[in-house]
């Protein structure tokens, strides 16, 4: 018995030391000073380790919460952990335009500048409900919300060039789809919504690839990711031996948010756009991202659903 308890345990040391080797780290020391950066689903998770790294490199960070509570910790939290007071927090729910507008607005109207906007909000929970824009609420949280919010700080991100825009996929988008026709009604079976999130996030690569097309020339970038299999709140419904068993084998929220920090600071990225990186490097997406046509129809039919009734 403890032969065998002894061998499972140098296994495990041992994938855990690949595991820490093999993970990307993002090794720069870029300072933030004078930036404006902000971080959807800043309270917890991979936005949490963001949002407190790039306060570490002393930018202005904005945490965008949809939990007052929450934000305001997570705020409390990072100002205590890195010594820098210009960290704030601001409501933002992704599942509901008007709270996106309101969101936007104010930021248009209290800030000069955005330099860095990091969409990493998103959920995994499976619920088939619509929102109160009609929509199902998965979709609107992990695509129309960041669709509608990077498009209304477009023109001060444009402005304050050169910039960049990050947006937290995921190596799912791989099993993902686009049904031009439905991706904006509810689920009509159990594995149909099982396909919700990997759709979510094809959109996210989707989009990525289109918006660069547009952004060429004007100093702005803006590249996607996947953060590997990180322990975070993601996994919350799920059963507590199976949220034990990712606590001991997935990536730390720290190790998660490399990908995005290495985006959103190193240097040699400064002209990179339209990407898909995983562990601090470049990766290729899946095939269906490369259709341009899909792209440009996805975010036709984004603008029409995003638009102001
Ligand atoms: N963890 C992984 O293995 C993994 C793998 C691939 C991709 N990702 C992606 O990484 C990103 C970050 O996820 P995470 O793993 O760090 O999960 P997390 O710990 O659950 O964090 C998700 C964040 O999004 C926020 N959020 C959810 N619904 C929102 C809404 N309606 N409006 C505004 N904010 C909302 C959450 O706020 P509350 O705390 O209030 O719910 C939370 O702050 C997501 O886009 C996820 O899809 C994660």
């Amino acid at each position: 018995m403890i032969i065998y308890l002894a061998g499972v345990f140098v296994t495990y040391l041992t994938y855990k030391i690949y595991h820490k080797m093999s993970s990307g780290k993002c090794t720069c020391n870029t300072k933030l000073n004078n930036k404006v950066v902000i971080v959807t689903g800043a309270n917890t998770g991979i936005g949490f380790e963001t949002a407190k790294d790039l306060a570490r490199r002393e930018a202005k960070v904005i945490l965008a919460c949809r939990d007052q509570a929450k934000g305001i910790k997570a705020r409390d939290d990072i100002i205590k952990a890195t010594g820098n007071n210009n960290v704030a927090y601001k409501q933002l729910d992704l599942a509901s335009f008007k709270s996106v507008r309101t969101f936007a607005s104010q930021i248009l109207e209290t800030e000069t500048h955005v330099h860095i906007l990091i969409n990493n909000a998103g959920t995994g929970k499976l619920d088939n409900s619509l929102t109160e824009d009609n929509l199902p609420i998965e979709m609107q949280i992990n695509h129309f919300g960041p669709f509608l919010l990077t498009k209304l700080l477009l023109p001060m991100i444009k402005n304050s060039a050169p910039g960049r825009i990050i947006n937290v996929s995921s190596l799912l988008h791989r099993y993902g789809t686009i049904d031009l026709d439905n991706i904006h009604k509810p689920a009509k079976s159990w594995l149909q919504h099982s396909r919700v999130y990997s759709n979510s996030k094809l959109a996210n690569v989707l989009f990525t690839k289109r918006l660069s097309r547009d952004l060429l020339g004007t100093g702005v970038t803006v590249n996607c990711l996947h953060p590997g299999a990180v322990s975070t709140d993601i996994f919350r419904h799920q059963p507590t031996l199976s949220r034990f068993l990712i606590s001991l084998v997935f990536k730390t929220p720290e190790e998660g948010a490399q990908t995005t920090i290495h985006l959103a600071v190193s240097p040699e990225l400064c002209d990179v756009t339209g990407k898909y990186f995983s562990d601090c490097i470049e990766t290729a997406s899946s095939c269906r991202t490369e259709d341009k046509e899909l792209a440009d129809k996805l975010w036709e039919l984004s603008d029409k659903i995003t638009e102001k009734k």
